[in-house]
């Protein structure tokens, strides 16, 4: 018989985790003002908040953390991540930042400036509140397949080439810093972007004279959908892939607490020396000097070994196969899902799961919330709340897609956790209609207001 699938690596240690009451859920979820941020780890029992800095490092990682150079200034360490960075991206110059968004801060200080536009694919939260903080624009140029859920477009991440030269062709060369292309693009589903694309999008800014920057937090599994999907890669290997994707970027920013599988830290690359001299400014003024830029050489010694096994084919096919697990399984109960499945995390349709709710009372943010209840299985809205307020008119935001999203840490659950995130939200499907209300506001931040929001029921 066809041998069934298996992952590609076995347990050496473990942590135990707590199951609670539907009681004590309940009590502790009205505590925590109805947002699953405020909650403590320790009541929840399956952690689907975010898969960055969550993995579970390997024995190698961990060996290379004992020999971390703690050095102020030229560690060892750094070195290792240069050649890392040198070796498998491809780029001259980095800076070691201690996560995604630093390395935003840093690079778009140089970069951004008020009056801006900056189009893309679906930028990410953080990435939009860097550019918006700088009173510049952030300018979605997706295509528009990745907004309907049940159309099964191989790359819904890619840059719809139209959108992108309308700005390009209409705006001046000044107003544009760069493009950023987010690969694999998590607002839209952890959707991929084609090398087809990426190629494209490279020749079109070349032909305005602008840069392209990838936001490349999740650039591994990118090119593990490149290589299943995309015609001429079957054969290439993933370190293969991921040197074309990067060949078409001129610097990225990455967040390498998702595909280079550590607990934190991030960086910037760049092909410029003179972008790497200014840059390097503000990375000595907001992170630290430029050959540790607030990460301690054991954390650049285990993302150097982390990038090295997150562009391995075994390790992203394990991932990536749980998460597809965890889409049928879910799948099979009759929840509207976003397809085809992402790469780090699962998708669910809350406008069409809540359709009954009103939109202004938060319908995934309602789903998290009832699934916590259900299950003790911890999610996150990606939705009404997650887009915000309109930076200059203040009125609520209400984006197409208003997803519930159940992000997969690297390497940490099992199979069987997977049946059991499955069946909770099975259940929260079949009794649906008896949830009569949403949520409303009772405090916000005046940006990036889903951390902390505070919300009450109607
Ligand atoms: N870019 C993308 C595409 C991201 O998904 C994230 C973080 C960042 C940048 C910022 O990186 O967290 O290291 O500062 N995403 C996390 C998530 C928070 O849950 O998806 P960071």
């Amino acid at each position: 018989m066809k041998l069934p699938f298996a992952e590609s690596f076995k347990i050496k240690m473990v942590e135990p985790i707590r199951k609670s009451t539907r009681e004590e859920r309940i009590g502790w979820i009205k505590d925590a003002k109805y947002n699953l941020f405020n909650l403590r780890s320790d009541q929840v029992f399956i952690d689907l908040l975010t898969d960055s800095g969550t993995g579970a490092m390997s024995d190698r990682q961990w060996a290379a953390m004992m020999i971390g150079d703690e050095s102020y200034a030229g560690a060892s360490s750094y070195f290792k991540m240069k050649n890392a960075i040198k070796s498998i991206l491809g780029f001259e110059y980095f800076l070691p930042t201690h996560q995604g968004r630093a390395a935003e801060n840093v690079l778009f200080s140089v970069l951004v400036k008020e009056g801006n536009l900056v189009p893309g694919n679906s930028h990410f939260d953080t990435t939009k509140g860097h550019i918006e903080f700088r009173k510049a624009k952030a300018i979605d140029c997706t295509i528009d397949e990745a907004f309907d859920t049940t159309v099964l477009h191989p790359f819904k991440g890619n840059v719809d080439l139209n959108k992108l030269e309308t700005v390009l062709k209409n705006n001046p060369k000044e107003k544009i810093p760069f493009i950023i292309v987010t690969v694999t693009c998590n607002s839209s589903g952890g959707q991929p972007v084609s090398m087809n694309n990426l190629k494209e999008v490279s020749a079109m800014a070349k032909k305005y004279g602008i840069p392209v920057i990838f936001d490349a937090a999740r650039f591994a599994e990118n090119a593990y959908f490149i290589k299943l999907r995309e015609k001429g890669y079957e054969n290439k290997t993933i370190k293969e892939i991921v040197a074309e994707m990067f060949s078409y970027a001129d610097a990225m920013t990455m967040s390498a607490k998702k595909d280079a599988i550590v607990n934190m830290g991030g960086f910037i690359a760049m092909r410029d020396k003179e972008l790497f001299r200014q840059a390097s400014v503000f990375n000595i003024m907001f992170e630290g000097y430029i050959t540790y830029g607030g990460m301690s050489g054991r954390d650049m010694n285990a993302l150097a070994q982390g990038l090295d096994e997150g562009t391995e084919f075994d390790y992203l096919e394990t991932r990536i196969k749980q998460v597809e697990y965890l889409g049928e399984k879910i799948k099979s109960y009759g929840v509207p899902l976003q397809e085809p499945f992402g790469g780090h995390a699962i998708f669910v349709d809350a406008k069409k799961f809540l359709s009954h709710i009103p939109k202004e009372e938060f319908q995934a943010q309602t789903l998290g919330i009832e699934l916590y209840i259900e299950g003790g299985v911890r999610s996150v809205e990606i939705g009404a709340i997650l887009a915000d307020r309109d930076p200059i008119t203040r009125v609520n935001r209400y984006p197409a897609l208003e997803l519930l999203r159940l992000a997969i840490p690297r390497r940490v659950y099992t199979n069987n956790h997977m049946d059991y995130i499955a069946a909770s939200l099975g259940n929260v499907y079949e009794r649906r209609l008896e949830i009569r209300h949403g949520f409303a506001i009772k405090y916000e931040a005046p940006i990036m207001r889903h951390f902390t929001v505070e919300m009450e029921k109607v």
